[in-house]
């Protein structure tokens, strides 16, 4: 979480700055803050947006080649002046911008106020801007120098770029456990959270790696490890391109990432699900596949929106593969001492590959001898570098902090690799194998079909966008699509909402049931679906309000729901792919409605880099 940006070259740094905070702003948003250094360093911050701290700098004279950039999502301190980065050191030599969590910073703190230091704000950073400085003017050494020697107190994660202001062509960055990319461009340097600030300026970038330091010093880059150690860097190719991360005539990042969703779909196949064969390659499995196919136990783990997908994973790989699967949050499997086999698969999904909790869980899943495995949006992020292997979804950039195409193409993702290892394992006959390959590449256009209804699911937002709450009920493959439904309207319109298998309502939740309550019921045809018919009418008998995905054609549901959405006919176990897009525009519309912040909401990040 924060977005943090750097700039040292020959152009005025502060545009390149605060285009590069509104690309990163989707990663915090409570405060925002800039450095510019121009023989002095001059800092500008505010609670609030870029575009106030924009407002605050409009009079000001912002020249200068060398600037640090910081959007932030508040772990010590309110939101407030005073917390948001830039932190300078007490004395003034180093000002500094921080994504992460120094975990020992009140020990820290401590011992400095001790020697004299004292603090203007209630931040981690400012006690490791004090550090630096401390090690600086006591050891009488560099600032290079004492960066490294502080980062070897430091516990906890971090993402820095630091400004010296006595050695003046220089920035320093490093990191730990937070992401940060360097670009590489014609005598300049770009330092960003991740490549969203850079694309437009290079495609050349370093990814760091935890424990790297970073000194751009009179125009020369070099890379070493906190302890000294040389290192060579590894300059990488962005794949990226300036139209991705626009909104291309859409309202909200949302919206457009909700009607990405047949490209997305279709660019997470490509090359990989050939229907004239037919067959299923994925090459980033390729060595590691015959351990998958012996596999005694598959482990899903992830957090949010990955974690829900990775419940449709499961049903899919019991199914096609029969392999027993447990879904984990990343965060409860990480601290209650799990049981892992040597011989267990475990696969971390994430849409950024930076999630803190998916990360820890992947070490410790490592040093158990598992074989990690990473289903992972974002190229070259933390994830796929510490898995063994992986498969990228190709969903390209997603700004918007709820996740929608992530989602869709992480399911589609493990249905090609369920699919295979049915076929692989014999546990799917080649009849069945065909089959559900064509359903597969029939999605994209079912997709079109449901997003050409728009209006439809505009008109219920409508009429529902002042409840308070709404339930969201679903059986089988449609229980992780509920989940889902009730995550994505709650955190953009701040309605409470619950996901429930159906068959779990009349245990509590159906005392809930009035006529003010909406209850969202994913009816789509399966072999439970007269046991959904039964819960509906359950609902009506309570006066609740009825909102059913169903199959075309459906009249049975029809005559009983007070509305519906339709949905294209598929194989029932690849409809989770089609159900979630109504879910996601009625949360959208509903959201936009209530005058929220889709793309920001209140709270939120999109990458939660903390614990
Ligand atoms: O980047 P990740 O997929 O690891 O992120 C996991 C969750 O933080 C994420 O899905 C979150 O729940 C979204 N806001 C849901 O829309």
């Amino acid at each position: 979480m924060c977005g943090i940006v750097g700039y040292i070259g020959k152009r005025q740094a502060y545009p390149i700055i605060i285009k590069g905070l509104k690309r990163l702003e989707y990663r915090g948003y409570d405060s925002a803050g800039v450095a510019i250094l121009n023989g002095e360093t001059r800092i500008f911050k505010c609670k609030g947006k870029v575009s106030d701290l924009e407002e605050l700098t409009k009079k000001e004279d912002m020249t200068g080649f060398i600037g640090i950039g910081h959007t932030r999502w508040a772990t010590h301190g309110e939101p407030n002046d005073v917390n948001a980065h830039p932190h300078a050191s007490m004395n003034g030599h180093f000002v500094i911008i921080h994504n992460g969590i120094i975990e020992n910073y009140s020990r820290l703190k401590q011992r400095l106020e001790d020697r004299g230091y004292i603090f203007k704000s209630e931040t981690d950073t400012e006690v490791l801007a004090n550090l630096i400085e401390y090690i600086y003017m006591k050891g009488n050494v560099s600032a290079e120098i004492a960066v490294r020697l502080a980062l070897t107190k430091v516990i906890g994660a971090y993402g820095i770029i630091v400004i010296c202001k006595d050695e003046k062509e220089q920035l320093i960055a490093a990191r730990k456990g937070s992401p940060l990319v360097i670009g590489i461009g014609d005598g300049e340097y770009f330092f960003a959270s991740d490549a969203t600030p850079i694309v437009e300026y290079t495609h050349s970038v370093i990814y760091m790696n935890d424990n790297n330091v970073a000194v751009i010093k009179n125009n020369d880059l070099s890379l070493k490890t906190i302890h000294n150690d040389t290192l060579t860097p590894e300059v990488h190719t962005l794949d990226l391109d300036i139209g991705e991360i626009e909104k291309g005539g859409f309202d909200h990042f949302m919206l457009k990432e909700i009607f990405e969703q047949s490209r997305s779909i279709l660019d997470t196949m490509r090359g990989r699900v050939v229907s004239d064969n037919p067959e299923i390659t994925l090459g980033g499995l390729y060595h590691v596949m015959p351990r998958l196919i012996e596999a005694k136990r598959i482990i899903i783990i992830g957090c949010g929106t990955s974690w829900h997908a990775g419940l449709v994973g499961e049903y899919l790989f019991e199914e096609f593969a029969r392999i027993p699967v447990e879904v984990e949050y990343a965060s409860e499997f990480r601290y209650r001492n799990p049981v892992i086999f040597k011989d267990d698969v475990v696969i971390a999904i994430s849409q950024s590959g930076e999630t803190a909790d998916t990360l820890a869980a992947i070490k410790l899943a490592k040093e158990a001898g598992a074989l990690v495995l990473g289903i992972c949006n974002v190229v070259g992020s933390s994830i796929p570098r510490e898995t063994h292997a992986g498969v990228y979804t190709h969903a390209g950039p997603e700004i918007g902090v709820a996740s929608t195409k992530a989602f869709t193409a992480q399911v589609t993702v493990l249905a090609m690799i369920a699919m295979h290892l049915g076929d692989k394992r014999g546990t799917l006959t080649k009849e069945e194998y065909t089959a559900l390959i064509k359903h597969l590449t029939e999605i994209p256009n079912k997709v079109d079909k449901i997003l050409s209804k728009n209006e439809e699911y505009k008109e219920i937002a409508a009429l529902y966008k002042n409840s308070n709450n709404f339930l969201y009920l679903g059986r089988g493959y449609y229980f992780p699509v509920a989940l889902e439904g009730a995550l994505k309207l709650k955190e953009i319109s701040y309605i409470h909402a619950e996901g429930y298998p159906a068959a779990e309502m009349k245990h509590g939740p159906i005392a809930l049931i009035d006529e003010k309550m909406p209850v969202v019921v994913i009816a789509v045809k399966d072999n439970t679906y007269d046991k959904i018919v039964s819960n509906i009418q359950e609902v009506k008998a309570r006066k609740g309000i009825v909102i059913a995905i169903v199959n075309e054609g459906d009249t049975v549901i029809k005559s009983m729901a007070d509305h519906i959405m339709e949905i294209p006919n598929s194989d029932f176990a690849l409809a989770p792919l089609l159900a979630v897009i109504p879910l996601q525009l009625l949360s959208y519309y509903i959201a936009v409605m209530r005058g929220c912040n889709v793309d920001q909401p209140r709270n939120l990040a999109k990458s939660v880099t903390v614990e």
